[in-house]
């Protein structure tokens, strides 16, 4: 049994030849990825010994010893094959870039690449953009907190979001609850920071257009 956000990341993933799980820690998205069918292949890599030890366990206690190899790695850079799809999951949004950007050539080529950053998810949103990789698809899940993915592919050019798409979501729907409870969040949290700042443009910036995002829901 794996987590919901686990869940919400398996569930974004589209059939592929090889998968690589990028910080694979525990290995449960792997494994899973792989009693679903939805990769012939897996590669799971990650930074630590230790960590790749836990995901080798958790194999071998599946009694799963083929089709899946397991690189120690700084991202996918020690990987010796291109595999199709590539899962960034669970690391900040720095990190998730310093991994894309330093094999960029090799992300280009793959035909899926889902993130879900802990932190700053505008900025990884902006930066994924700017870098000419377009979102197919976002997702939102609560597991005690809010868990955000995304799917994206390289489109050979930079695309320009709206400041509203960077902060709240570009395919994030106020009419979906979840999301809605998610974005009243976000203003609680915005109204708190104008408590103490309350001349911050940039806040009241954000919160004018998060009202205008909620005030849009007709259900
Ligand atoms: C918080 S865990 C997330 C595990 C899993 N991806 C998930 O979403 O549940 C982060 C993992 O990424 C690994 N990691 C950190 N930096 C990395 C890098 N540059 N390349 C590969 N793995 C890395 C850490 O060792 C750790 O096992």
């Amino acid at each position: 049994m794996i987590s919901k956000r686990l869940s919400m990341i398996l569930s974004m993933v589209e059939p592929c030849e090889v998968l690589c799980d990028v910080g694979s820690d525990h290995g449960y998205l792997a494994l899973a990825v792989l009693k679903k069918g939805l990769a012939k292949d897996v590669i799971a890599t990650d930074l630590r010994h230790k960590p790749l030890q836990h995901t080798q366990k958790t194999f071998a206690q599946a009694n799963v010893f083929e089709h899946i190899s397991y690189f120690l790695s700084d991202g996918i850079h020690q990987v010796n094959t291109n595999p199709n799809t590539v899962v960034i999951c669970g690391m900040g949004a720095d990190l998730i870039l310093k991994i894309i950007k330093q094999d960029i050539d090799r992300f280009k080529i793959m035909t899926q690449i889902i993130t879900q950053a802990n932190t700053r998810l505008p900025y990884l949103r902006k930066e994924m953009a700017s870098l000419g990789f377009e979102m197919t698809e976002e997702k939102i899940v609560k597991d005690g907190f809010f868990y955000i993915a995304q799917s994206y592919h390289y489109i050979e050019k930079a695309i320009e979001l709206k400041e509203e798409a960077i902060n709240f979501g570009c395919l994030l729907s106020v009419e979906d609850d979840l999301v809605y409870e998610y974005l009243l969040s976000e203003k609680s949290t915005l109204e708190f920071i104008l408590k103490n700042n309350p001349k911050s443009k940039k806040h009241l910036y954000l919160l004018s257009l998060l009202k205008t995002r909620l005030d849009e829901r007709v259900n």
